[in-house]
């Protein structure tokens, strides 16, 4: 089945709905994305551009062989336009709802689209929250599903593909398309806290900040395990690359649904508390300039040193 998609609405121009937006225009979707200021949205389309850039760079530096060449990259800025207003979201074919991972907000996010009239295919990008009870926020549960993309999205693979209790056989089957469509690799997952894939990674990466806690390894130490798991980031990297933020809130769903297993370690919460979000904060397990890591965090030495 076709997916028939032409027109994607991204809500949300973070870490994830940029990544999203700049997937899309890049497979030659149009693409309208909606947040809340001018000054978020110009920050976002600063990330895509710089993006891109980098994409530009490794084309001239390869011979061509991998990234794309600068004509491109206006042409896909060109199918990019970005709003305050979520009116602007109307006359899209799909919307990917990709803002903070908090259920109220999500739920208050969709039903404002259903009052709105929308009536087309909506998904949701979030880590860990039910798709079934995000659905049932929308007029039309039927049209509803999860896509989670992986982080950054323009180099990622895959996707996991969530179906909810009352996903129509025909939106899952449209939504399928569309991630090929997108250059994704389907995981296909059914409505299970956490899903297939946070629900296995995120105990390691909290097992990680407890190994760190309690002053058995490092930050870089508990990186180095990438020379020995064959991953390309290790762990706590990964969690100031994701979010710290971010990771919390998965983590409370998860504890919440799963078991005290998946209770975020004190060191977590700590850093979030002080508005220590990782990468995209400059701040979180180590400090970074222009994406770069330029240390670790004096506060997470110490915080170690006290309880070791
Ligand atoms: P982020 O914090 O970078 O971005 C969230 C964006 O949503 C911000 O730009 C914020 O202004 C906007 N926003 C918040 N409330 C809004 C509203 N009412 N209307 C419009 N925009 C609003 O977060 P990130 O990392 O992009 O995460 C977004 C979603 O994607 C979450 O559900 C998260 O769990 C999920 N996700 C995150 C991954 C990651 O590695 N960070 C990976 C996969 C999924």
């Amino acid at each position: 089945m076709p997916s028939e998609i032409r027109r994607v609405g991204v809500i949300g121009i973070g870490l994830m709905g940029s990544g999203i937006t700049q997937v899309a225009a890049t497979r030659g979707f149009d693409a309208v994305v909606v947040d809340l200021t001018a000054e978020i949205l110009a920050k976002g389309l600063a990330r895509i551009r710089e993006s891109l850039e980098r994409l530009v760079q490794s084309y001239e530096k390869s011979g061509g062989k991998s990234g794309i060449p600068a004509e491109e990259k206006e042409k896909i800025l060109s199918r990019i336009r970005v709003s305050t207003n979520r009116e602007e979201l109307l006359a899209c074919d799909i919307l990917i709802e990709a803002i903070v991972e908090n259920e109220a907000a999500k739920k208050e996010m969709i039903s404002s689209f259903s009052g709105m009239g929308y009536q087309r295919i909506f998904v949701s990008n979030t880590s860990s929250i039910s798709i079934t009870r995000l659905a049932s926020a929308y007029s039309y549960p039927e049209l509803f599903m999860g896509m989670h993309f992986m982080n950054p999205v323009p180099v990622q693979p895959g996707c996991e593909l969530v179906r909810g209790f009352l996903t129509s056989n025909e939106t899952w089957e449209r939504v399928v398309t569309f991630c090929r469509e997108l250059g994704k690799e389907p995981i296909l997952a059914e409505d299970k806290a956490g899903f297939g894939i946070n629900r296995m990674f995120i105990p390691f990466l909290l097992e990680a900040v407890k190994v760190v806690e309690e002053g058995v390894m490092s930050c870089e130490d508990a990186d180095k395990t990438t020379l020995c798991l064959g991953h390309k980031m290790g762990p706590i990297a990964t969690l100031d690359f994701v979010g710290l933020d971010t990771t919390l809130a998965i983590a409370e769903v998860l504890e919440m649904e799963i078991g005290p297993s998946y209770k975020a370690p004190d060191l977590l919460r700590k850093l979030v508390a002080a508005g220590f979000c990782g990468m995209k904060s400059g701040k979180g397990f180590y400090l970074w300039d222009k994406g770069k890591k330029i240390g670790v965090n004096p506060a997470v030495e110490r915080y170690r040193r006290r309880q070791s």
